[in-house]
């Protein structure tokens, strides 16, 4: 074996090894839920939040042209909350700022993700995936209440 092809596959081993890492990292340091991506059950026909028990809940969420809904999701600090995601038209991006989460919205499919909301305050929802002339203006807020 060629050493410049010896030493791409060992840089290759060890790029992939550094990205396990982050992932590892993530998952059990940063408490940060790997995304799950799951079959759409029309669920979301209407976008709600409900309240399973004191600081649990789940948000049904839909990205459209060029919106989040449903709007003005409330919830008290210390509480988790599982998001499931979809779209009503193309694909939108899900990030929400300063929690690590960046999902994709993708027409008829379900995708979810577990966040845990510690600290109070506004936390963004931005559209990151380039969806059309509105695109720049995609955006909600969450607020986590004392
Ligand atoms: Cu939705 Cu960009």
């Amino acid at each position: 074996m060629d050493k410049y092809e010896l030493r791409a596959i060992l840089m290759s081993g060890c790029l992939m090894a550094v990205f396990f890492s982050a992932l590892l990292f993530n998952l059990y340091s940063r408490k940060i839920d790997v995304p799950e991506c799951t079959p759409y059950t029309g669920i979301f026909k209407e976008p709600h939040v409900t309240q399973l028990d004191n600081n649990t809940y789940q948000a049904f969420v839909t990205a459209g042209m060029w919106a989040f809904a449903p709007t003005g999701m409330k919830f008290p600090k210390g509480s988790t909350v599982d998001f499931y995601l979809t779209s009503k038209d193309v694909v939108h991006g899900f990030l929400i700022e300063h929690k690590g989460v960046n999902l994709m919205a993708i027409p008829g499919t379900m995708n979810k993700v577990t966040v845990k909301f510690n600290e109070p305050g506004e936390y963004r929802i931005v559209c990151h995936e380039y969806c059309g002339a509105g695109h720049q203006n995609m955006m909600s807020t969450i607020n986590v209440t004392e």
